[in-house]
C-alpha cells in the first residue's frame, strides 16, 4: 500500500515550495532505485491508446516543468502515468530566476511560478534521460536561453531538436512560458511562420538521417483570444506540426485576486487556469478538425476535470498542479474517469 498523500501533505506545505519539490522529487527518486516504489506508486490504470504513431497504456501524463533535468522520469512513471514529459530544457544551463519564484495558493488550490527554465542544459538533460528504461513514451520538452535574443531563438530550439531527436517519443516546442521575456510573442503570425518552417525543415534533415520521423507538438499559452488561436491552428496546419498542448500557465490573476501571494510575478496554475485551458482546447478542436492531437492540461483537479478536456476536445492530459495538491491518486482517478469517458462512446 503506498503511504497516504493525505498525511505528507500538511509536511511538505509547511515548507518553502521549492524545498518541497526537490525534496519530494529526490525521496521518490530514491525509493525508486532502492526498489521501494511501492511506498508512492499506483498501478497503472489499462486504457490502451495509439495515437502519434505511440502507443500510450491510459491518457494521462504528467506536464513538463516538474523534472526540468529529466532525473526521475522512470520514477515517476511508477504513479501510473500513461506517458512522462520533462524538460524544459535549454541549450545550455542556467540558474532561472531568482528565488522565492513558487508560490502556493491554498485557497484556490493553485500555484504562481516564476521558476525561469532553470535548468542543467541540454548535455546534462539527454545524459540522465538515456538513463530511464522509457517504461512509457517519454515528451521532450524544449526552450530557449534567457540570454538568447528571442529574434534568434529559432538557433536554440534547432539545436534543442537536434540535441533531444533520439532519445524522444515526442518532442515539444515551448513557446508559451510567461518567464522567459518576450518568449510568448513567438505565438503571434509572423514570428510563428518563420520558426515552424524552421523546425519543420530541420526534422525533415532529422527524419532523413535517423530513418524516424519524431512528432513535434507546440505548447501554447491559455491567455489568446480566438483569433490568435485560429492563426496558431492554421500555422501547426501549414507546417505539418502533429498536435498541440493547450495550456501552459496564465498571466490572469481575475480567480484569485485578493489572495495571499495572488501579486507574485510568474505563470498561475491549477484550478484558476481551468477554464481557460478548456476554452482553448475547443477552439483549437474546431479550427483543426478531428484529425491533430490535443493534450489537453491546465487546472486538473480531479477525473471530472479530466473528463471535461476530453469533451472539449483532447486526446490525452497532463497533470501538474493537481499532484501538488492531491498526489498520486490524481493519476489513476483521471485515467480511470477517461478510460470510461471514452468507452462509452463520444470521444476517441
Ligand atoms: C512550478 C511549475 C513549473 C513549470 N515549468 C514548466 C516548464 O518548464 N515547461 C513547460 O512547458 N511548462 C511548465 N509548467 C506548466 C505546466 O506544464 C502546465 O502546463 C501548467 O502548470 C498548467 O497545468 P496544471 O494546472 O495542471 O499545473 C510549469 C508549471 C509549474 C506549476
Amino acid at each position: 500500500m503506498p503511504i497516504s498523500y493525505r498525511l505528507i501533505r500538511p509536511i511538505l506545505f509547511r515548507l518553502n515550495p521549492e524545498w518541497a519539490h526537490q525534496l519530494t522529487l529526490n525521496g521518490i527518486r530514491l525509493a525508486h532505485s532502492a526498489g521501494l516504489s511501492i511506498l508512492y506508486a499506483h498501478p497503472m490504470v489499462r486504457d490502451p491508446v495509439e495515437l502519434l504513431g505511440l502507443r500510450f497504456a491510459n491518457r494521462v501524463g504528467l506536464a513538463a516543468g516538474l523534472d526540468k533535468n529529466g532525473e526521475a522520469i522512470d520514477a515517476l512513471a511508477a504513479m501510473g502515468f500513461g506517458f512522462v514529459e520533462v524538460g524544459t530544457v535549454t541549450p545550455r544551463p542556467q540558474p532561472g530566476n531568482p528565488k522565492p519564484r513558487m508560490f502556493r495558493i491554498p485557497q484556490a488550490q493553485a500555484l504562481i511560478n516564476r521558476m525561469g527554465f532553470n535548468n542543467a542544459g541540454l548535455e546534462a538533460f539527454l545524459r540522465h534521460v538515456r538513463r530511464s528504461h522509457r517504461p512509457v513514451p517519454i515528451g521532450l520538452n524544449i526552450g530557449k536561453n534567457a540570454s538568447t535574443p528571442v529574434e534568434q531563438a529559432l538557433d536554440d530550439y534547432r539545436i534543442g531538436l537536434e540535441g533531444v531527436y533520439t532519445q524522444a517519443d515526442y518532442v515539444s516546442i515551448n513557446i508559451s512560458s510567461p518567464n522567459t521575456r518576450n518568449l510568448r510573442q513567438l505565438q503571434s503570425d509572423a514570428a510563428l511562420q518563420g520558426l515552424l518552417s524552421g523546425l519543420a525543415e530541420t526534422r525533415e534533415r532529422l527524419s532523413q538521417q535517423h530513418g524516424r520521423r519524431v512528432p513535434m507538438l507546440l505548447k501554447i499559452a491559455p491567455d489568446l483570444d480566438d483569433a490568435d488561436i485560429d492563426v496558431i491552428a492554421d500555422q501547426l496546419l501549414a507546417h505539418g506540426m502533429d498536435g498541440v498542448i493547450a495550456t501552459n500557465t496564465t498571466l490572469s490573476r481575475e480567480a484569485v485576486s485578493g489572495m495571499a501571494h495572488a501579486q507574485e510575478a510568474g505563470g498561475l496554475s491549477g484550478p484558476p487556469v481551468r477554464e481557460a485551458s478548456v476554452r482553448v482546447i475547443a477552439r483549437l478542436r474546431q479550427r483543426l478538425g478531428r484529425q491533430v492531437p490535443i493534450i489537453g492540461v491546465g487546472g486538473i483537479l480531479t477525473g471530472a476535470d479530466a473528463v471535461e478536456k476530453l469533451r472539449a476536445g483532447a486526446d490525452l492530459v497532463q497533470l501538474y498542479t493537481g499532484l501538488i495538491y492531491r498526489g498520486p491518486e490524481l493519476v489513476s482517478e483521471c485515467a480511470r474517469a477517461l478510460a470510461l469517458e471514452a468507452n462509452q462512446g463520444g470521444q476517441r
